[in-house]
């Protein structure tokens, strides 16, 4: 099974942005997968920090372009992107301190998160921006 689910929804009408978002969620899956193979020596603690990069990388290409043109509502966007961030930082120490990891409390967290930033503050972006 994997972690999460591409939704229709999802989706902000410009190809290569669709593209990238699909391409996240690919890779997170794939990171999940690995964690899930008995065959395969991966850490709860690396499978968390991989996610968070994959995100971090994803947010910091859409900052930058944001930055270059002068995007009017950067600083919205960045804070939303940073939201996410801290939770993911939360489950991560979470791990840390009580040794536990709710697989359903992360899939949870990136999907209705994804759904909300997708749908209004990348979709808006890609609109302005073209
Ligand atoms: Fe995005
Ligand atoms: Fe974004």
């Amino acid at each position: 099974m994997s972690l999460l689910q591409w939704k229709k929804d999802y989706a902000v009408g410009v190809d290569a942005v669709d593209h990238e978002h699909r391409e996240m969620i690919e890779l997170i899956n794939g990171l999940y997968d690995n964690l899930m193979k008995a065959d395969v020596e991966v850490s709860v603690a690396e499978f968390l920090g991989e996610v968070y990069a994959k995100i971090v990388a994803h947010f910091a290409l859409e900052e930058r372009i944001m930055r270059e043109r002068g995007y009017d509502q950067f600083a919205e966007h960045k804070a939303d992107h940073e939201r996410l961030l801290d939770d993911i930082r939360e489950i991560m120490d979470d791990y840390e301190i009580r040794g536990a990891f709710e697989e359903e409390a992360l899939a949870e967290r990136l999907t209705s998160w994804f759904g909300d930033h997708f749908k209004t503050m990348d979709s808006r972006l890609h609109k302005h921006l073209g």
